[in-house]
């Protein structure tokens, strides 16, 4: 391998600068040509490149975002434009890859190393850590932080006019965000997709904490929740039912994948990445590369896309006990 290409795709997360610094460092380390794509597989079928040596990453390990830029490529999901991407590659002579991203970014990298025999490696970057190769993915610490701080702001406020908030944070369709920020910020309740937790359950509880002198209550509602409503529709039901409840909404929305990385995601995406040069330069080929009990390992792109990606269910039962 004398060329490797780098890209960031999907929804950007911090530590994804981090992640792109350890593929041009280690690309450089080893002596190997290091070419980044901006936007994502959109960069890759039109060819839009830059050559990434170990300087034109310096300052980027503390920022949020990506310099390479992301996008979800339409195109990209045609044989067509993967044709395209493939014969740019062969014209800029990029002859493996490092993809950063989600399951969609995997699941598109996979089809494409398939078809055109290239060698590609995933590294899992989403703030939502739902990847079964990874215990964690980048990004997904740094929001959890930024999560809490959030809520605990939130917190102020509704105590200070006895009120019931419902928070809607972020994981397409895994509640590990809701999950951990929920315990970490002490919410009454948590509404996630993995549990449907029912609203005569929810309706349940919160006049339960009401009678137990609670004036104040945080719930939190991951927005992919499979309640049947949506977090205003929730609140509305909640008004009508429980009358005594001052009730108010706040989506986190996308505050929650910027910020500078959390010292957790930057480590994370440079032990990540040096192992996925270290692959290619090994012959290794389609798969991703996770931390699974603190070891980074190499899993196939069926295991670690499994749908069954564990979240930790035990959380609830912590969450109910301490919300007592
Ligand atoms: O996958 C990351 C994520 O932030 C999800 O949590 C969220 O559902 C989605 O991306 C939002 O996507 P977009 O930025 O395209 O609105």
């Amino acid at each position: 391998i004398r060329t490797i290409g780098v890209l960031t795709s999907g929804g950007d997360a911090p530590g994804m600068n981090a992640a792109i610094r350890a593929v041009a460092r280690a690309s450089a380390y080893y002596n190997i040509k290091c070419v980044g794509f901006y936007r994502g597989y959109q960069g890759m079928i039109e060819g839009d490149h830059c050559v990434l040596n170990a300087r034109s990453v310096r300052n980027i390990i503390s920022t949020g975002g990506t310099i390479l830029k992301s996008a979800r490529s339409k195109e990209f999901m045609t044989y067509e434009g993967r044709k395209k991407a493939a014969d740019k590659l062969s014209e800029i002579g990029v002859d493996a890859l490092v993809l950063i991203g989600g399951d969609g970014t995997f699941r598109g990298g996979q089809t494409f190393s398939e078809e055109f025999n290239i060698p590609v490696i995933g590294v899992p970057g989403t703030i939502d850590n739902d990847i079964a190769g990874t215990n964690f993915t980048i990004g997904y610490d740094t929001a959890l932080n930024t999560v809490i701080s959030a809520i605990d702001k939130i917190r102020d406020t509704a105590s200070s006019h006895n009120r019931l908030f419902f928070i809607e944070v972020m994981g397409r369709d895994a509640g590990f965000i809701a999950l951990n920020s929920g315990v970490g910020a002490g919410a009454e309740e948590i509404l996630i997709p993995e549990e449907d937790l029912g609203l005569d359950r929810l309706l349940e509880s919160l006049r339960r904490s009401k009678r137990s002198g609670k004036s104040s209550s945080i719930v939190v509602v991951s927005e992919g929740d499979k309640i049947g409503k949506n977090v205003y529709e929730l609140a509305d039901y909640v008004t009508e039912n429980l009358p005594n409840y001052d009730v108010r909404v706040t989506v986190l929305g996308h505050m929650q994948r910027g910020g500078s990385p959390s010292c957790f995601d930057r480590t994370l995406a440079s032990r990540l990445c040096v192992k996925a040069v270290e692959l290619l330069l090994d012959g290794e080929k389609n798969v991703m590369v996770g931390i699974l009990n603190n070891e980074i390992k190499a899993t196939s792109f069926e295991e670690g896309l499994k749908e069954e990606h564990g979240i930790n269910k035990e959380l609830l039962r912590i969450s109910d006990i301490l919300s007592t």
